[in-house]
């Protein structure tokens, strides 16, 4: 079957099985591979990806269900420079291997266009559905919460 997405931003066409799971669409098919496999089993959120701004764990849809949405990967969020949240996760040390990053970085990207200033515990419950297995969380939940103090800024400066 012919899936269609728009996929950071750009229209995108595959032709994929019934069982083709998002992840592998966007892996396989579009050749975006910063969205990685974990578990494959919606425990570990490493292929989330944002589907129409919200997160979504990409193993656990099928890509037909995608069909005529708007996907977000972690290679969309760089423009030009790096997005906030890219660059207060190598500021605070929010990573060591890598491997659960781009994940993070889209669920918190989804908190704070919710919630500039999100308590520890709301970026924690945000971030629940993640796992990481090196960094630990403390640098993680910094990150959000820097890039958010820097998105607020920075909002605050174009309405100045
Ligand atoms: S690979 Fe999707 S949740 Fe782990
Ligand atoms: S930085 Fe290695 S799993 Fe999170």
């Amino acid at each position: 079957m012919e899936v269609n997405v728009t996929i950071n931003g750009a229209a995108r066409t595959a032709e994929v099985e019934a069982r083709t799971l998002l992840v592998d669409f966007i892996r396989t098919n579009l050749s975006l591979t910063g969205t990685h496999i974990g578990c494959d089993t919606t425990s570990c959120g490493v292929c989330t990806v944002l589907l129409d701004g919200t997160p979504v764990k990409s193993c656990t849809m099928f890509a037909f269900q995608a069909d005529g949405h708007e996907i977000q990967t972690v290679e969309g969020l760089k423009n030009g420079e790096l997005h906030p949240i890219q660059a207060a996760f190598k500021e605070e040390h929010g990573l060591q291997c890598g491997f659960c990053t781009p994940g993070m970085m889209l669920v918190g990207k989804a908190l704070l266009e919710e919630n500039l200033n999100p308590t520890d515990d709301e970026v924690r419950w945000a971030i629940s559905g993640n796992l990481c297995r090196c960094t630990g969380y403390m640098n993680i939940v910094k990150a959000i919460q820097t890039a958010g103090a820097e998105l607020s800024a920075a909002e605050s400066g174009a309405t100045a």
